[in-house]
This record gives C-alpha cells, structure tokens and sequence, in this order.
C-alpha cells in the first residue's frame, strides 16, 4: 500500500438550518482510506455518518475542507459540478439494495453501466463478469423478488462494482440482512478489497461491532470529529484508551 492513498478528506464541516435551528453535524472530518482498504465507520445514530458518506460520494456539498478522491480535488461544489465524481469514481450500496423490481439481476447490473455511457453489449458482459465476482452467475435471470435478501444485496455490490470505481460507499449494507448474509456481504467486500489484480477501497457504516472488527480497521465518527477505534471505544467502555492506532 506505500502510504499512497486514495480517499483523502481534510478538515471537513457540515451543518444544517441556520439560526437557533443551526445543528452542526460535521466538525473537522480529517480521514484517509488506502487502495485495497476496508474501513468500517461507526457511531451513534444522528452523527453524522450518511451526511459525510453523501459528501464523499458527491450528492451533498460540505461548508469548508476538501476531499481528494483519486487525482479529483471537490467537497464544497455544488452537487451538479461533481457529476464525474458520481459516474467515475464512486460506487454505492444501500441497506435497502435499491434495485428495479422488474429488472432481472443482469438488467439491474447492465443498466447501471448503460446510463454511465457504456454500450449494451459490452455492459450486458461487464455485468456478467461482476455477478460472478458475487457468486450468482446462476441467478442472472432472477428478479429481485425471487431472490434473498443475501442475494439482492450481492447484486446490488456486482452493480457497484461493475462501473471499475476506486471506491464503494456502504451505508449499513447489511442493516436488513440477517447475520449469516450479513457475514457473507462482509466476507465478500473483503476479498474485493484484498484482490490482488484490482483492489477497491470500502467505506462500509454499520452499527455492527462484529462485522466492524472485521474490517482492516475501524473509524468512531463521534461529537462531529472522527477517530480511530477499536472495539471497546467504538462501544463507549474505554473513554481513554480508544484513541491510538
Ligand atoms: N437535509 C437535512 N436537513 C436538516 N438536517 C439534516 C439533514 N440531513 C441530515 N440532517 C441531520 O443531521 C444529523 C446527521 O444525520 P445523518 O448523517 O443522517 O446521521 P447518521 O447517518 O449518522 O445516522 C441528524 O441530526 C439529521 O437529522
Ligand atoms: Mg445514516
């Protein structure tokens, strides 16, 4: 890895409404992901953590700081100025896999890469090769209401990973999962990330610290700040000891 990074985000801030209404939700985000990471982000519920991933990924602007995504410089533009942040470099998974109902999992994986430019026939076998990568080259043709949860969600990450994007954003990816799926999508983001041939980088939020310790390493987004974690801090047992890597 050699200290090159991929994710870079500098002194980032965020509120919302103004006035006695003024919450101020990020407070200086300083954090730093390298290719081939998972990183696990935890906290309480209302810290903030959807609002940074949303900056990351483009959909949101910051107030002050900067995120380094690759060679790309953004965090305080409006939305519709980063649109190759979202095309490019960014790829998302939600808890709710927000798949299309009547859309085989080959469909739902090519249409994704047909909106981003890519011509049907090269994006119809691109999206082949990423539901192998997820193990369901045997459910291509399934729609998502014949599919598990499990099975939605793996076809939400070959969506994700089709595109070749440097970096996936998982905001609780396995909140609707029951563990041994859960453990399954975990399993799975590992060996993404730990592909030697083309490593990507996670940005994974879950409120699970077993699925977290599992992570390369874990970061506690807590009082607007982030720091390093690990399991009895990301918990609030150890006030003191959790804030050394
Ligand atoms: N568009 C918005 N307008 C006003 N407040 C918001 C908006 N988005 C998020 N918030 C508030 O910012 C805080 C952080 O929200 P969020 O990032 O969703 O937290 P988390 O994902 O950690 O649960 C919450 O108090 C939430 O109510
Ligand atoms: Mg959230």
């Amino acid at each position: 890895m050699g200290g090159w990074v991929v994710l870079r985000v500098s002194e980032l801030t965020k509120g919302f409404g103004s006035g006695p209404n003024r919450l101020e939700v990020l407070k200086g985000i300083d954090l730093e992901i390298q290719p081939g990471e998972l990183v696990a982000l935890m906290g309480p519920s209302g810290c903030g953590k959807s609002t940074l991933l949303n900056i990351i990924g483009g959909l949101l602007p910051a107030e002050s700081g900067e995120i380094n995504l690759k060679s790309r410089s953004y965090g305080l533009r409006n939305p519709s100025s980063v649109v190759d942040v979202r095309r490019n470099l960014v790829g998302w998974i939600f808890q709710d896999f927000h798949l299309l109902d009547h859309l085989s999992a080959l469909d739902n994986v090519a249409m994704a890469l047909e909106i981003s430019g890519v011509p049907s026939k090269e994006a119809e076998e691109r999206a082949r090769d990423a539901l192998a990568r997820v193990n369901l080259s045997d459910r291509m043709d399934h729609i998502p209401d014949q599919l598990s949860g499990g099975q939605q969600q793996r076809v939400a990450i070959a969506r994700a990973i089709a595109g070749n994007r440097p970096l996936l954003l998982a905001d609780e990816p396995t909140g609707n999962l029951d563990i041994a799926s859960g453990a399954d999508v975990l399993r799975l983001f590992k060996s993404l990330c730990h592909d030697e041939e083309n490593p990507i980088s996670i940005l994974m939020v879950t409120h699970d610290p077993d699925l977290a310790s599992q992570a390369d390493r874990m970061l506690l987004l807590r009082d607007g700040t982030v720091a390093a974690s690990d399991i009895r801090s990301a918990w609030g047992l150890d006030e003191e000891g959790g804030e050394e890597e």
